[in-house]
């Protein structure tokens, strides 16, 4: 929510919205990135890790939020973004003035290729060549995004002190642990060999994967710096380290560091990459569970503001699934503000356009403005997200989908998702039971739980129950799975409920 009418969300605006934080069950609340920055990436470019940007508070605003949050039993992380940085921060102002620099060495720089152009083929994830040219020093640097994200060089020792160290800022501020940004980007090959060409590439998909990333993501000395980071947050009590990776669930594993020793979660991203069909989703959580190493906690992510909705991924019915799903799954659950009440992706028309992304790869779909549009809160002018005009627009849709009139609706997907947590809160079988698939069909998924779940579904959280056909169905099959509780999710078209039957032999 903005606070001070200028459109735009701020820390004084999450403060306001504390109480309906907790009243959803709300356990750790994760910002995006707060620092100040030139905004060419919307906060992903920073230009001073240890300050917040005017545009979201003071950092006085900032430790009276934590100890809000603090207050109510809530922990706050903060997004952690140290593959690169502005290309206004002092060190790379300093990195760029002359090949002599002190800093010189922090970023990635190299000469044109002998034939001129750029030292290889690496891309840049927001469309182009990944090198940049200095004119003044007469070299390349690179850049994983925009050029106006340079990427720091991690291989640098001073570079892993620096930025280390503002790790040990933040936590020693109180902050519970941080989402790190792109993770598995961290180190680069050291003989910049030319990524091979992606055979799996088709039209329509963005220009960067038409190459491999072999040289330049998931190289295994990323591990030693997860490692690092992971030693700092030991340096503290009870904090924690969340790894932003898109990589195959088989690679994702490595991130969980030898026996235990890098992230706390690795950010699994199945629910937001794969189809929503029951059988695909059903193996994804067989393969994720069976590849789990014995020291590692699983995680379940449905949303995030890089990603399509699951509203307009799956529709509004499959929705509320996608809920169930999520909040009875083994492991911790990572949720999109406005998830909670059915928001779908917004058209932008393209004047309205603030991405960096849509801008350098335009119309294959892969803009984010659309995930990122005001909260709906209300059926107010500007659904009570600002007294100003936001910096991107409304959904149409919300004079009906918000959290006010949400909140009255009994059966609404926000009392679902709210009475979900309540549940998964009361009945521990949902997050440290354990799991057991039983084949039931296509557009099924059941789930057994090894302990007793209240008897929550008979209260009929869904408004079409459809609950007892499929439940006759699956019966007799699910009652191989042994337990005394099996929920139950359909994710048919035609089939949009949800239950849990008793299945005691
Ligand atoms: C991943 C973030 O989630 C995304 O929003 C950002 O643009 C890139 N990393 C670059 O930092
Ligand atoms: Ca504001």
């Amino acid at each position: 929510m903005d606070s001070n009418g200028d459109g735009i969300g701020d820390l004084g605006g999450i403060r306001r919205k504390l109480d309906y934080l907790q009243w959803l069950g709300v356990d750790a609340i994760w910002i995006s990135p707060i620092y100040p920055s030139p905004m060419a990436d919307f906060g992903y470019d920073i230009s001073n890790y240890t300050d917040i940007d005017p545009i979201f508070g003071t950092v006085a605003e900032f430790d009276a939020l934590l100890d809000d949050v603090h207050g109510r039993g809530m922990k706050l992380l903060l997004d952690y973004v140290p593959n690169h940085t502005s290309d206004r921060h002092p060190w790379f102002i300093d990195a760029r003035a002359s090949r002599s620099s002190q800093r010189r060495d922090w970023y990635i720089w190299r000469d044109p290729d002998p034939g001129g152009g750029p030292p290889n083929n690496w891309r840049a994830n927001f469309g182009g060549s990944a090198w940049a040219w200095d004119k003044k020093t007469g070299q390349y640097y690179y850049h994983a995004f925009l050029r106006e994200q340079p990427d720091l060089n991690w291989r640098n020792p001073q570079v892993q002190r620096a930025m280390l160290e503002v790790l040990r800022f933040w936590l020693d501020r109180g902050v519970d642990g941080f989402r790190v940004d792109v993770m598995h980007h961290l180190v680069k090959d050291t003989e910049f060999r030319d990524n091979p060409p992606n055979p799996d590439f088709r039209s329509g998909m963005s220009p960067y994967r038409e190459l491999l990333t072999t040289y330049t993501v998931d190289l295994p000395e990323v591990q030693e710096i997860v490692a690092m980071m992971r030693a700092v947050i030991e340096e503290y009590d009870d904090r924690m380290l969340v790894g932003e990776i898109y990589l195959p669930v088989e690679r994702l594993m490595a991130y969980y560091g030898a026996s235990g020793r890098g992230a706390h979660l690795p950010f699994n991203f199945q629910l937001i990459l794969l189809p929503w069909k029951a059988k695909e989703i059903a193996a994804a959580v067989g393969r994720y569970e069976a590849l789990l190493p014995s020291y590692a906690w699983p995680n379940w992510v449905l949303g995030n503001h890089d990603k399509p909705r699951i509203v307009s991924r799956a529709g509004a019915a499959q929705a509320r699934i996608a809920a169930m799903l999520l909040l009875t799954l083994r492991g911790t659950p990572t949720m999109y503000y406005g998830d909670e009440i059915g928001m779908r992706d917004v058209p932008i028309a393209p004047d309205q356009v603030q991405d960096p992304f849509e801008k350098n790869v335009p119309g294959l779909g892969l803009g984010r403005d659309p995930v990122r549009t005001p909260m709906q809160w209300s059926d107010v002018e500007s659904a009570g997200f600002t007294s100003g005009t936001s910096w991107l627009p409304l959904a149409d849709d919300f004079k009906t989908i918000n959290v006010a009139n949400l909140m009255q609706e009994r059966s609404s997907i926000l009392n679902l998702y709210h009475r979900l947590i309540q549940l998964r809160r009361k009945e521990p079988a949902l997050s440290v039971g354990d799991y057991a698939a039983v084949p039931v069909g296509n557009d099924l998924i059941v789930l057994c739980e090894n302990q007793r779940i209240a008897d929550f579904w008979s209260r009929s959280i869904s408004p079409d129950n459809h609950a007892a056909s499929i439940s006759a169905s699956c019966r007799r099959r699910a009652l191989s799975c042994g337990s005394q509780r099996t929920s139950i999710v359909s994710m048919s078209e035609s089939r949009t409920s949800f239950s849990c039957v008793p299945t005691k032999a």
